[in-house]
């Protein structure tokens, strides 16, 4: 298993380029099940998840052609609507292959997820909705199987909370459905406006991504489509802490800085110099002395759980008391008692966590446990003296295209050991 070797205490300075989402290309991806035209999608990033959602498309009958960040693929036919237990294990995002399913062939057969290191995340909600648009769900064997042969049809869809998977699940669902479709309390993430675009450009008629109501006009079928994949928020986000932990000088570029505002505000709230050099750009500057400054995640545009972690890193910096509050998973705090090794001073009382900074953290040995906090562990031992390896990598590696290189490329000292 691979380990990063990090040896902290180096400002970071000079330009780092975000890459593609991955929350945003994972339902394109499965997206390219609604039609038997090509799908051409670019800016895909090469991360973990992305292979595995390409395998489970290959297991269904997709054609998948990779050349570098452009994915091209084909699914003249459903071979095998299923997604299996060894998959869907690995991937929860897996099962957003479940909406296009059932609205192609009318037939899909998913593995139910099980536990996860963040909290239960159960996929009631696309089970309830898909009901709702006219399938008939049985579950056994660890499986739901959802059936439709007659077609979905639209209905009104109100979502007892905001899910984002499950809002773009049903989104695909109701793009073959017949009638209309409306989606309440619908995500408003950047990730399912992406897909509402991709989905438009292959012939879907759907208006209010974006808006907590989606409206979506059935269609008799879909055609094939070229699109380029948003920048990764949250990849932006975590290198604009690593810019600002480390009292660096660093640009991101290639991202979209709208869709971190909230980080932003936050950084700009401590003290922390971010500016916004063109559109596609920000830049930080810091001393690395800032203010603690209490968040509390939301959904978008509110403060991003999955930078959650990464901004508790920040806090620990940070002069003062932070108090951190996550809304969205029960168990998003794996990373603050590996941070509390480091030398941070983290309590955890349920969803809120306490961070007293400034705290100077000191090189250990940690276990990153699932992708965000794996970055927050990363952040940490930027700033922190001497030596750090953090065993488990592969959890970085679903989300982060060559983490390490990048951050070398700036000034950062880490590598990576088998
Ligand atoms: N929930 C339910 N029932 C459902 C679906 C969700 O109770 O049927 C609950 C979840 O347990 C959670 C909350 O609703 O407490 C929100 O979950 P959501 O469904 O929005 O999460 P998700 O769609 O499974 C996506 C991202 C996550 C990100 C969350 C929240 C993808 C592939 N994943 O997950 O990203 O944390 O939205 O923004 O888009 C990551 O990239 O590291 C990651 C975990």
């Amino acid at each position: 298993m691979d380990k990063f070797v990090i040896t902290g205490g180096t400002a970071l300075r000079g330009e780092i380029a975000a890459n593609g989402s991955k929350n945003s290309a994972l339902p394109a991806l499965a997206a390219a099940l609604l039609t038997e035209e090509p799908v051409i999608l670019h800016r895909v990033p090469r991360v973990r998840d992305i292979r595995t959602m390409e395998r489970l498309l290959v297991d269904i009958g997709t054609g998948v052609e990779v050349d570098g960040q452009t994915v091209r693929l084909h699914t003249p036919k459903i071979v095998s609507p299923e997604a299996p237990y060894e998959l869907v294990k690995t991937m929860r995002a897996s099962s957003l292959v479940l909406g296009p399913l059932v609205a192609r062939s009318g037939r899909a057969r998913v593995s139910l997820p099980g536990g996860c290191a963040i909290g239960t995340r159960p996929i009631n909600l696309h089970i309830l909705g898909l009901e709702q648009l006219g399938a008939t769900i049985h579950q056994s064997h660890g499986y739901i199987e959802a059936v439709a042969p007659e077609g979905l049809r639209g209905a009104t869809v109100y979502f007892d909370r905001i899910t984002v998977t499950g809002t773009e699940d049903l989104l695909m669902a109701a793009v073959l459905a017949k009638g209309e479709t409306v989606l309440r309390n619908a995500a408003r993430e950047p990730e399912v406006v992406d897909l509402a675009d991709l989905l438009i450009k292959m012939g879907a008629k759907i208006e209010g991504a974006g808006t907590s109501t989606i409206r979506v006009q059935g269609v008799e079928r879909l055609g094939g489509a070229e699109h380029t994949i948003i920048a990764d928020r949250i990849e932006a986000g975590t290198f604009l802490v690593a810019g600002a932990i480390t009292g660096g000088d660093l640009t991101v570029t290639e991202c979209n800085p709208e869709h971190v505002g909230a980080l932003v505000s936050k950084m700009q709230q401590a003290g922390i110099d971010v500016t916004q050099p063109d559109a596609t750009s920000l830049r930080v500057r810091s001393t690395g002395r800032f203010r603690s400054v209490d968040m509390t995640t939301e959904e978008y545009p509110g403060f991003a759980t999955d930078l959650q972690a990464q901004y508790m890193a920040l806090m620990t910096q940070a002069e003062g008391i932070a108090i951190v509050v996550e809304t969205i998973f029960e168990n998003r705090f794996m990373h603050a008692p590996e941070l509390a090794r480091m030398g941070a001073n983290i309590r955890i009382d349920g969803k809120q966590a306490m961070v007293a900074g400034p705290r100077s953290l000191t090189g250990a040995g940690v276990t990153a446990s699932d992708l965000r906090a794996s970055a927050s562990l990363v952040l940490g031992a930027l700033v922190a003296k001497g030596e750090t390896v953090i065993d488990r990598v592969y959890h970085i590696d679903r989300g982060y295209e060559k983490i390490e290189a990048k951050l070398a490329a700036v000034g950062a000292k880490i590598h990576r050991a088998e």
